[in-house]
C-alpha cells in the first residue's frame, strides 16, 4: 500500500479509529494493512477486483445491508464492522453455498492444510449440510504438464482467469455456462504455455489447480520451508524451498521487495528434480584401460589435492613458470568462490580465462557497465523501451512482467512504446512491440538519424535501453550506439547471461578478453581447472590436463581427468550478486550427496593444502572484506556517472561505422528457455514443458 503524507480521512473499523493517508483504498486493503482479518476468496492483491465470492461481507453504519469489503472504497468518517452477529451469519450462509458442490475429499487433496476454503470452513462452516440433492461434478481440464486440475473443487473465484489475462499474458481461461452449470475452462482445450503458468497453483484458493509434479508426494504440514533465491536468471528472485526429509519436493515464490513482485517462472519452480539427476558424489580419477576405454576410480579429497599440487609442481619445473596453468569460471558460481578464485589466481600469478564470449562486452571499471542503470521496481513507469537482441521474457522473466503491465496501458497512452530489434519473438512474447528488423542496418539507421525511432529516442523522456551480454558480435556498433543514447540520457541496461558473470565482472576475475576455445588455439595450456558447471564445452584439449569441479556431469566432465564433486545452490548458504547490484543469499535446504562440498570449501581446502599465498584463509575474512567493499549495499548513486566517458574511450578504439557489416543479423542469447543451464537441462519435468504444445493425452503425462 503506497501512502502520501497528507491525512485524507479517518475510518472506524470495529470502533477503532484508523487515520488514512490514501483514499484510493478499499475496506479490505485498509483492514489488511492494519491487521484486521477479513476472509476472502476471489480477492488477490496483484489482480483486478472481481467481487464474486461474497465472503468478505462487512457492515457499514447506516447501510441497509452488508457490503463486500474488497470492492467498497473507504470514505472519511466511515464506520465499518467486521465481526457482528449479522456478518458472521452472512458469511456462514455464503460458505454453505460454496460447499454445496465442493467434494469432501480433503484427506486426499494436495491443497489440504493450506486451503483457504478449509481454513474458512473451520471458522464459518457447519458440522452438517442441509443440501440433500445430488452434488454436481465437472470434468477435469488439461492444462499442460505442470498443472493438475480437479475442477469439481472449483469455487468460481475467477482468480485463474484474471491471472492468465492480466499477468501471464495468455488469456485462454474463461467461464462457460450459467448458474449451476458454470465451469472454468478453455474454449478450445490446450496446455497453458506461459512461462508463469505455475503461479496458477499458488493463486487458486482451493485444490482445483494443484501441482502435477508435487501430486501425492507430501502433506503440507510435513514440509520444512527454507528461504532462498532463484539463481537461474540474473535478477535473483526470492523463492521458498520446501523439503520433506532429505528431498526437495516443492519450490514456490516469496514476495521480493527489491523487485516488488511475487511471481516466479516455471523454470525455477519445477527445476528441483534436476538437482538430483546425474550428480557427482565422490572425486573421480580417469584411467585409460588397455583396450583404450575410459574408466574412473574414486579417490579421497586428500588424494585429489595431492594430485593437483603435483601437477602444479610439474608445470613449474617443466616450464619454470605457471603460465600454462589456467582457471575457468562456471555459470552458477557464488560470490565467495569467485572472490577466492581471484585471490588464488593472484597468489599463483595465473589467469582465469572466460569460457564464453559474453565476458568481452563491457569495461568492468564502472558498475554501470555491467549492472542495471534503472531499478527493476520502477520499470513499469517507463515511457519508451528500446530492446536489442534480447528476448526479455526468457532472459529476465520478472522484468518482462513489469514491461507487460506498463504496456497494457498503451491503448490509453500513446506515449508508451517498445521498439525491438532482433529475431521475431513469436508466441514466446506477451507484450505488444514494434519489430523494427533484425540486422545491424536498422541500428545504423537509428544512429545516423535516418530511422523514425531516432526521433522517439530523442523526444521521449524516461526511456531505457536493454541488450544482453552476448551482443558482442556487434560490439563496435553497440559502443557507438550506447554513446548516442547515453547522450540522450537513456539508461543502458545489459542483461547478463548468467548470475555468475556479475560477480566475475565486479571482481574483475577474468583477465583475458579472449574466450577459452579461441585462446587455446594460440597459447599452450597445460592444466585447465574449470570451477563449476558451464554451458560452454571446452575443445582442443589434446595437450591439456582438464580438472573439472561441478555438481553435475556434463560435456566438460566427460573430457576431464580429475572430477571434483561440488554442491548446488540448494545445498549451501552462499551469496549471489544480481543484475541490479543487490547481494542476495541462498540458504542450505538439503545435504550434498556423497562427499560433495561447496565450491568455496573445495578451493579453500586446496589453497590451504598447497599452501598458496592467499589473503583469505578463513570464510569470515572473506565476508569482512565483502562488507568493507560495500557489496551488501550498492546504491544506484554508483551508476550512470561517467558511463559516456568510458564508452567514448572504447568507441575511439573501435571500428568506424562504415566498416561494420550492415547485413549481419542480431542474435539473442537464449534459444530454449527450459535448457539454459545444467539444472534445468537435467530436469525431466522441465523437459516435458518443451513438448507441451504437442501433448494431447493428459493421462500419459501423469507422474
Ligand atoms: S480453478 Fe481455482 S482459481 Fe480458478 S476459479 Fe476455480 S477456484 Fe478460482
Ligand atoms: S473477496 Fe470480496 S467478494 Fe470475494
Amino acid at each position: 500500500m503506497t501512502q502520501s503524507n497528507t491525512l485524507k480521512g479517518i475510518v472506524f473499523i470495529n470502533g477503532k479509529p484508523i487515520y488514512t493517508y490514501n483514499k484510493a483504498l478499499t475496506i479490505l486493503e485498509l483492514g489488511s494493512f492494519y491487521g484486521i482479518n477479513i476472509p476472502r476468496f476471489c480477492y488477490h492483491a496483484r489482480l483486478s477486483i472481481a467481487g464474486n465470492c461474497r465472503m468478505c461481507l462487512v457492515e457499514i453504519y447506516k447501510s441497509f445491508k452488508p457490503v463486500i469489503a474488497c470492492s467498497t472504497p473507504i470514505s472519511d468518517g466511515m464506520e465499518v464492522y467486521t465481526d457482528t452477529a449479522l456478518i458472521k451469519h452472512s458469511r456462514e450462509h455464503v460458505l454453505e453455498f460454496l460447499l454445496i458442490n465442493h467434494p469432501l475429499d480433503c484427506p486426499i487433496c494436495d491443497q489440504g492444510g493450506e486451503c483457504d476454503l478449509q481454513d474458512q470452513a473451520i471458522i464459518y462452516g457447519s458440522d452438517r449440510g442441509r443440501f440433500r440433492e445430488t452434488k454436481r461434478s465437472v470434468q477435469d481440464k488439461y492444462m499442460g504438464p505442470f498443472i493438475k486440475t480437479i475442477m469439481t473443487r472449483c469455487i468460481h473465484c475467477t482468480r485463474c482467469i484474471r491471472f492468465t489475462s492480466e499477468i501471464a499474458g495468455e488469456p485462454i481461461l474463461g467461464t462457460h455456462g450459467r448458474g449451476k452449470n458454470t465451469e472454468i475452462g478453455m474454449y478450445i482445450e490446450r496446455a497453458v504455455t506461459s512461462i508463469f503458468s505455475g503461479n496458477l497453483i499458488d493463486i487458486c484458493p482451493v485444490g482445483a489447480l494443484t501441482s502435477k509434479p508435487f501430486a501425492f508426494s507430501a502433506r503440507s504440514w510435513e514440509l520444512r520451508p527454507v528461504d532462498s533465491i532463484d539463481i537461474l536468471d540474473t535478477l535473483g528472485n526470492f523463492i521458498r524451498i520446501d523439503t520433506r526429509g532429505s528431498e526437495i519436493v516443492r519450490i514456490s515464490p516469496r514476495y521480493n521487495r527489491n523487485l516488488d513482485e511475487e511471481w516466479i517462472s516455471d523454470k525455477i519452480r519445477f527445476c528441483y528434480d534436476g538437482l538430483k539427476t546425474q550428480r557427482l558424489t565422490v572425486p573421480l580419477l580417469r584411467k585409460s584401460t588397455i583396450s583404450g576405454q575410459r574408466s574412473y576410480i574414486s579417490i579421497s579429497w586428500q588424494q585429489s589435492f595431492q594430485l593437483i599440487s603435483q601437477l602444479i609442481l610439474q608445470t613449474l619445473i617443466s616450464s619454470s613458470s605457471l603460465k600454462g596453468f589456467k582457471f575457468a569460471l562456471g555459470d552458477l558460481i557464488d560470490v565467495e568462490t569467485t572472490l577466492l578464485l581471484k585471490d588464488i589466481t593472484h597468489s599463483l600469478g595465473v589467469e582465469a580465462i572466460p569460457l564464453s564470449p559474453a565476458a568481452k562486452i563491457s569495461n568492468n571499471d564502472l558498475r554501470g557497465n555491467y549492472l542495471f542503470n534503472t531499478k527493476v521496481k520502477y520499470m513499469d513507469t517507463i515511457n519508451l523501451y528500446f530492446i536489442v537482441a534480447t528476448n526479455v521474457v526468457w532472459e529476465a522473466p520478472i522484468l518482462s512482467l513489469k514491461i507487460s503491465r506498463n504496456v497494457s496501458t498503451i491503448k490509453r497512452d500513446f506515449m508508451k512504446l517498445i521498439g525491438y530489434i532482433g529475431p521475431n519473438l513469436g508466441s514466446n512474447n506477451f507484450f505488444a512491440y514494434k519489430h523494427m528488423g533484425l540486422c545491424n542496418s536498422i541500428l545504423i539507421a537509428i544512429l545516423e538519424g535516418r530511422h523514425y525511432f531516432s526521433t522517439y529516442i530523442t523526444l521521449i523522456k524516461n526511456n531505457v535501453f536493454f541488450s544482453n551480454s552476448l551482443f558482442c558480435d556487434n560490439f563496435p556498433i553497440l559502443v557507438h550506439f550506447i554513446n548516442k543514447i547515453t547522450n540522450c540520457k537513456m539508461p543502458v541496461n545489459i542483461i547478463q547471461k548468467n548470475i555468475n558473470s556479475i560477480a566475475a565482472k565486479e571482481f574483475n576475475v577474468e583477465a583475458s578478453h579472449m574466450f577459452f576455445n579461441k585462446f587455446i588455439k594460440k597459447h599452450r595450456v597445460d592444466i585447465l581447472y574449470v570451477v563449476g558447471n558451464t554451458n560452454t564445452s571446452v575443445h582442443h584439449l589434446a595437450h591439456t590436463y582438464l580438472i573439472y569441479q561441478g555438481h553435475h556431469g556434463d560435456e566438460n566432465a566427460t573430457n576431464a581427468f580429475l572430477l571434483l564433486p561440488s554442491s548446488t545452490f540448494t545445498e549451501k548458504s552462499s551469496l549471489y550478486l544480481t543484475n541490479e547490484g543487490v547481494c542476495n543469499h541462498t540458504r542450505q535446504a538439503t545435504l550434498s550427496p556423497g562427499v560433495a562440498k561447496s565450491d568455496f570449501d573445495i578451493l579453500l581446502a586446496l589453497s590451504l593444502y598447497c599452501n598458496f599465498n592467499t589473503t583469505f584463509k578463513k570464510p569470515n575474512e572473506l565476508l569482512l572484506y565483502l562488507t568493507s567493499r560495500g557489496l551488501f549495499n550498492i546504491s544506484f548513486s554508483h551508476f550512470s556517472n561517467n558511463i559516456t566517458a568510458i564508452l567514448t574511450k572504447q568507441a575511439k578504439a573501435t571500428m568506424p561505422l562504415n566498416q561494420i557489416n550492415r547485413f549481419a543479423s542480431v542474435k539473442p542469447s537464449i534459444y530454449n528457455f527450459y535448457s539454459t543451464d545444467i539444472i534445468s537441462r537435467k530436469s525431466r519435468i522441465l523437459q516435458l514443458a518443451l513438448n507441451r504444445k504437442r501433448e494431447h493425452n493428459f493421462y500419459d503425462l501423469r507422474y
